[in-house]
């Protein structure tokens, strides 16, 4: 989704922003744009719609010296895919971007047209920016803000230049939002993602809601915060920058996407290694305190399939109750929060905004909150009372694979650390052992890798496709299918593989797909299911244990084996479905690791 980044610093400005925009282009966009104060002294807006490789060959014939900028990735919300709806949003001598939906545009952008002033975008944005111009007349510019955003409703982060100061100022609602200095370099500099400031901050900080930061170099520190009244505040947290900026180069892999799944044996291995043996023993430890009487699970997309995952672990070996409610409907359903309920939310970047909506709702009603998620420091990790990282790296690809793995994982871990046998060595030892046993059965996918590539060839060009399981395959299936439709292009639904006979079988015909998963729980009821597919032509696609019956009604039959993986296993079946779906997309040719209209992190509701 958007992505900001903000410079200040002696020189280089515009290359830095560039940098770091181009380190959020995994995050997805449409649109690219920059402004800077160039050598006559005026602020320069250069916007391009698709990539930022256009901005860049725009302003390949432009002289970028310059000691101030602000740039921007647009996912356009308000507004179609153009050059003039691209931020920066520039008027007379202030330029700004913006992140976030403001909810009241339509009725402010009124109120303004009534005053005489006028739009040259059909954003939302330029309203807050013209909002804080007419607000010029009556007052300076940090409280022209100030009040400006005290105005707009919803979730926003906005970040200014003021020509005639050299000066940024930013702000943010329950949006990303974080600012940094090096001292050294003389520079401060602000972004919407803390990865994109890596190298060029030493300290970040990251500021609280309605927070202005002021970016300035007149000011010795650099950077300074005030409350919603204009006087300083410390409500930010500030913490030394200890992340290393890997260029996450894709070596031999043609996409993220596969160098991400690949990664996967290593990063089960290492997640086990940090919570038996590292410094994740004392992040069980503190959750292993919790005595919840039930638990809210609430994730949007991917990581609420995790959520049913950590759901039937959670239920299955702590018999504790859990409800789950997917990030956006949770507030709406005017959840029942209980003293003792504990609200569980699991999210790769932490900075999902249904996510955090949720997890909001929890807070406000005392009850305890957990995150499972990948991103420290992030907005979900800052939020929570108790947080066990996933330790995924970096992901890249939009399409999320190791991240689902990981929280898989990590929530199994919750389950052990709330459960009667935390502690003792000898149960820790076993799933010690049944993690790295995963590891090595996803290591035999990943060399069998040709038998799934030769199935996608096949099965590539056919008109849908259901992804089925019961049981604990069920959240597998629901994964499955995402993955499919999200970077393929094609109709794909997840379905509990008993359900299909109440209605989804009209569907089925002889162009019609059924990737049956199959499992030993529940094997045999599975498999009378998908007779039922078979029985009207449907094309069975089995991944399942070496079983007869199995084997004689698949069309194609892909072998695992499931021995002594127990609950860990839909880990293992879904790394199949990865390359699957990583395959077929890859037949049809499709833009895998940023598919159309994705984004990486979604920070608007
Ligand atoms: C699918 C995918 C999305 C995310 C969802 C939540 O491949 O990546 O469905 O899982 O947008 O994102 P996070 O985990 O960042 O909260």
């Amino acid at each position: 989704m958007c992505g900001i980044v903000g410079h200040l610093g002696p020189s280089q400005s515009v290359e830095i922003v560039l940098e770091g925009l181009r380190r959020l282009e995994y995050r997805g966009y449409d649109s690219a744009g920059v402004t800077f104060l160039n050598q006559s002294g005026k602020l320069e807006t250069h916007k391009k719609t698709g990539k930022i490789v256009n901005l860049e060959k725009a302003l390949s014939s432009v002289n970028t010296d310059s000691m101030v900028s602000i740039g921007h990735t647009r996912w356009a919300t308000h507004g179609g895919v153009t050059d003039f709806n691209s931020h920066p949003h520039s008027h007379e001598h202030l330029s700004m971007v913006h992140n976030g939906i403001i909810e009241n545009a339509d009725s402010l952008r009124d109120t303004l047209q009534g005053k005489g002033f006028s739009f040259k975008s059909e954003t939302d944005s330029e309203v807050f920016l013209m909002l804080v111009f007419s607000l010029l007349e009556k007052m300076p510019l940090k409280e022209a803000i100030l009040k400006g955003f005290s105005q707009v409703e919803g979730n926003s982060a906005f970040v200014f230049i003021n020509e005639k100061t050299r000066e940024i100022f930013a702000i943010k609602r329950a949006a990303p939002l974080v600012c940094g200095t090096h001292h050294t370099k003389s520079q401060a500099v602000v972004s919407s993602d803390p990865y994109a400031l890596i190298g060029a901050a030493d300290r970040i900080y990251f500021p609280g809601d309605e927070v202005l930061c002021h970016l300035s170099p007149a000011n010795k520190d650099l950077i300074s915060f005030y409350d919603s009244e204009g006087n300083p505040s410390e409500n930010y947290k500030s913490q030394k920058q200890e992340m290393e900026y890997d260029p996450s180069d894709k070596g031999d892999f043609e996409h993220y996407m596969l160098k991400e799944i690949y990664e996967q044996p290593g990063l089960v291995r290492s997640l086990c290694q940090f919570y038996f043996d590292g410094d994740g023993k004392k992040f069980l430890e503190k959750v292993s305190s919790l005595r919840p009487n039930r638990f809210h699970i609430s994730a949007c997309g991917t990581a609420f399939y995790a959520g049913l995952l950590v759901r039937d672990f959670i239920e299955g070996i702590n018999r504790i109750p859990c409800v789950y409610e997917l990030g956006s409907e949770f507030r709406y359903r005017n959840p029942i929060l209980k003293e003792g309920d504990v609200g569980l939310f699991i999210s790769q970047s932490g900075e999902t905004a249904d996510t955090l909506a949720s997890q909001g709702e929890c807070k406000s009603s005392s009850i305890q909150t957990v995150s499972l998620v990948n991103v420290e420091g992030s907005s979900l990790y800052r939020e929570c009372d108790y947080n066990l990282l996933i330790r995924a790296g970096v992901e890249i690809g939009v399409a999320s694979t190791k991240a689902f793995t990981q929280m898989g994982l990590t929530g199994r871990l919750l389950a052990h650390a709330l459960g009667e046998h935390y502690g003792d060595a000898h149960h820790e030892k076993k799933l010690i052992d049944k993690f790295s046993l995963l590891a090595e059965r996803i290591d035999e996918v990943l060399a069998n890798v040709e038998d799934i590539k030769k199935i996608a060839e096949e099965i590539y060009n056919k008109k849908g496709y259901f992804f089925t399981g019961r049981g604990i395959y069920y959240p597998i299936a629901l994964e499955g299918a995402l993955k499919l439709k999200e970077i393929a292009y094609v109709h794909a639904e997840g379905y509990a593989a008993g359900e299909l006979k109440h209605g989804p079988i009209a569907l089925i015909d002889e162009e019609m797909v059924n990737i049956a998963i199959v499992g030993p729980e529940l094997k045999d009821k599975t498999i009378s299911n998908i007779q039922e597919i078979k029985a009207r032509k449907g094309i069975i696609v089995g991944i399942g244990p070496n079983d007869n019956s199995l084997k004689k009604i698949s069309d194609y039959f892909l072998e695992l084996n499931f021995e002594g993986l127990d609950e860990l296993s839909p880990l293992y079946v879904n790394v199949v479905n990865q390359l699957l779906s990583y395959y077929m997309a890859k037949f049809k040719g499709t833009d895998i690791d940023k598919p159309r209209n994705l984004a990486k992190s979604v920070t608007v509701e």
